[in-house]
């Protein structure tokens, strides 16, 4: 399930540990990615993972129009306007009913746990709404997500995983304040969960 993590929490590594006072104060501006900013996405990508799986995913989705959404991936830079956080919404259905999956998100290691994730998350969720998007899912870590709205799809909404993910880290949110239609997820084909 490649860009898809629930649970291991494990990083990359940078030159900067948590705390670090050179890089600890910094207010996030996020915004959508230009063209630009498409190799620095890759690099952060391949810096916040351990394999290049989710930088290859977020070319793949890049490429394929009917799950790339324009303005709906966003980055946060930092001062020298590189991009230090991303997060994208890519077209996924619930059943037949269109709806946004969140995934890949990355910050690079040096400026992890600073809010970056955070601040696009949120700014790509508004996005979204703004959009008329109505629901978005992800699995991911269980304590992260819920902060944002996210809750058990399964459980709460009927929104069932397409393999058998666990309902904790499986999870929806409402974005329209609608209750999401219940079905089977299917996700864009470059995540290659069949
Ligand atoms: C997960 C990630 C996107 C979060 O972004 P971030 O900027 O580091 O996180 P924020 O500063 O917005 O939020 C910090 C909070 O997230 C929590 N958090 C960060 N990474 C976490 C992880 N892997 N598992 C669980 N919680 C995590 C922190 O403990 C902190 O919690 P607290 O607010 O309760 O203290 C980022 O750490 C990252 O790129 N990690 C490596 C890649 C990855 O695992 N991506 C997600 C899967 S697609």
């Amino acid at each position: 399930m490649s860009g898809l993590h629930a649970s291991d929490g494990t990083h990359g590594t940078g030159d900067h540990g948590a705390g670090d006072p050179a890089v600890a104060p910094f207010a996030w501006h996020p915004r959508p990615e230009t063209a630009a900013d498409t190799a620095a996405v890759r690099r952060l990508h391949l810096a916040a993972f351990e394999t290049p799986g989710e930088a290859d995913l977020v070319d793949a989705l890049r490429r394929d129009p009917s799950a790339w959404l324009p303005g709906l991936s966003y980055v946060a830079d930092v001062p020298d306007g590189t991009p230090a956080a991303h997060a994208l919404l890519t077209r996924c259905h619930v059943d037949e009913v269109p709806a946004v999956a969140l995934a890949p998100c990355a910050v690079l290691p040096a400026y992890q746990k600073r809010g970056a994730g955070g601040a696009v998350i949120r700014a790509l969720l508004e996005a979204a709404r703004e959009a008329g998007e109505r629901t978005a899912i992800v699995l991911g870590h269980p304590p992260y997500y819920p902060r944002f709205g996210f809750a058990p799809a399964a459980s709460r909404f009927g929104i069932l995983p397409p393999q058998p993910w666990p309902d904790e880290a499986f999870m929806a949110l409402s974005l329209d304040g609608s209750i999401p239609p219940p079905g089977t997820v299917r996700y864009a084909r470059a995540f290659g969960i069949d």
